[in-house]
């Protein structure tokens, strides 16, 4: 208890030097910040000298990305900067076109197609009662959602009468097409897959599912929580028709932001179900009866009212943050983290239960397994009392251990992990 206490406080104080470094120089930062590494930087160094770029403490091995992605000093400076800026001048909003064109790059759509979230949740919901549907629809889900995809649809189906199957997953891209594909009935009118479920980290090929929903008639939804800021995103490659993501987990932005893409010949299909201001092209309570005109023509759409400015410019600077490290870069780094890892797991014990696929395109930065005769549960708070981050897998009684690797992670790191799994398993 001791040693938590005098660690917090380590990094407290390593973080209270760094502010008031910033102050003295009269910066207006929060944080001082030290340089970015210079990309020639190779290997080792580079990420090491990257993870200086993190408040995240020292003492701590982070391995949750997946639920909450910690953000690098240039982020909390930005929003700390702009929130002092709007409390000191009094200043109104603003800020939201720096976060829609930083989102429209990372995701390579129209910045009209990009609406402003406070989570992945919320774009889940906007798309799930804008549908134009009737009881009896039916909707493909999986057996692998996280509570945010499964209950707003799971509530419609409640309020409206549609129906919802969920799928298992299969252990390759192939074998869960096929599995989708036998799904479909001709009631059949929406597929809200994760493009990676919270669960067991696979990626799926949701390039493939899209393009079968659109032959046959069907609306595609997909739950994108996990792949912006971990994989390379083209939502116009994939295909679907709506995508939400947050900008809160790989991309480590400020927490509470998210987005949804809605595909600009989607709009109309898309029913808006929230009104309020700057959703509108104008309204009158005036005429007899009082009107609403319209709807603005882009993603403005789908929100409205007073917004959180300050948190927008942070979402710009974490997409900026990762464009200069380089989007090939980081998925390759991250994919390498967690492929070291599930292969050292597959060789440390026979025990070992293997969920996340091992074929390589269904594979991303994250592996969950359980193992034999054991509660993983317990492994996680081994693991909580060494200061390392787990995520334990309760969602649909699937009871696994999920680990995430991102860029502030290292080799060392999983070794250390390792360890802990095997000390666990001899016990
Ligand atoms: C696959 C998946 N979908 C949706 C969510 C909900 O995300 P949020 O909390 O940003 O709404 C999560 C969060 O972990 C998730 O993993």
């Amino acid at each position: 208890m001791l040693q938590v206490i005098m660690s917090n406080r380590r990094d407290f104080i390593r973080n209270s030097v760094l502010f008031a470094g910033a102050i003295s120089i009269g910066s207006s930062d929060a944080f001082a910040q030290p340089p970015m590494p210079d990309h020639t930087t190779e290997g080792e160094a580079y990420w090491s000298l990257l993870r200086t770029q993190f408040p995240l403490s020292n003492n701590k091995i982070f391995l949750n990305n997946g639920t909450m992605g910690p953000s690098p000093f240039t982020v909390l400076n930005e929003v700390y900067q702009d929130m002092l800026e709007v409390d000191t001048n009094g200043r109104y909003g603003g800020h939201e076109d720096i976060a829609i064109k930083a989102l429209a790059r990372l995701l390579n759509s129209k910045d009209t197609e990009i609406t402003l979230t406070r989570n992945v949740t919320e774009g889940i919901n906007i798309s799930c009662f804008g549908l134009p549907l009737k009881a009896g629809d039916e909707v493909i889900l999986s057996t692998h959602e996280h509570v945010g995809n499964a209950t707003p649809w799971l509530n419609r189906a409640k309020v409206h009468g549609i129906v919802i199957k969920a799928i298992p997953l299969g252990k390759t891209a192939e074998e869960t097409l096929n599995i989708v594909k036998s799904a479909i009935t001709k009631k059949t009118k929406v597929i809200a897959l994760p493009h990676i479920p919270c669960t067991i980290g696979q990626i799926l090929p949701v390039k493939a599912i899209c393009a079968l929903a659109r032959e046959r008639g069907i609306f595609s939804f997909v739950d994108g929580a996990h792949p912006p800021g971990m994989l390379q995103l083209d939502v116009k490659d994939i295909g679907c028709d709506m995508y939400a993501g947050c900008c809160h987990k790989w991309l480590m932005g400020p927490k509470g932001t998210g987005f949804l893409y809605v595909s600009e010949n989607f709009r109309n299909t898309l029913q808006a179900y929230y009104g309020g201001g700057g959703f509108d092209t104008g309204w009158d309570m005036l005429s007899n009866p009082p009107v609403l005109k319209g709807y603005i023509d882009n993603g403005h759409r789908y929100y409205y009212g007073t917004q959180n400015a300050s948190l927008f410019k942070g979402i710009a600077k974490a997409v900026e943050f990762q464009e200069n490290i380089g989007r090939v870069r980081i998925e390759e780094r991250v994919k390498s983290l967690a492929t070291y890892l599930q292969d050292q797991l597959l060789h440390l014990s026979q025990d070992i239960e293997m969920l996340t696929p091992t074929e390589a395109i269904s594979r991303g930065a994250q592996v969950s397994f359980k193992i034999k005769n054991k509660d993983v549960a317990k492994l996680q708070t081994q693991c909580n009392e060494q200061k390392i981050t787990t995520r334990f897998v309760a969602e649909n009684n699937i009871n696994c251990l999920r680990i995430s690797t991102h860029i502030y992670n290292n080799y060392k790191e999983i070794d250390t992990f390792l360890t802990e799994v095997d000390k666990f398993i001899k016990a």
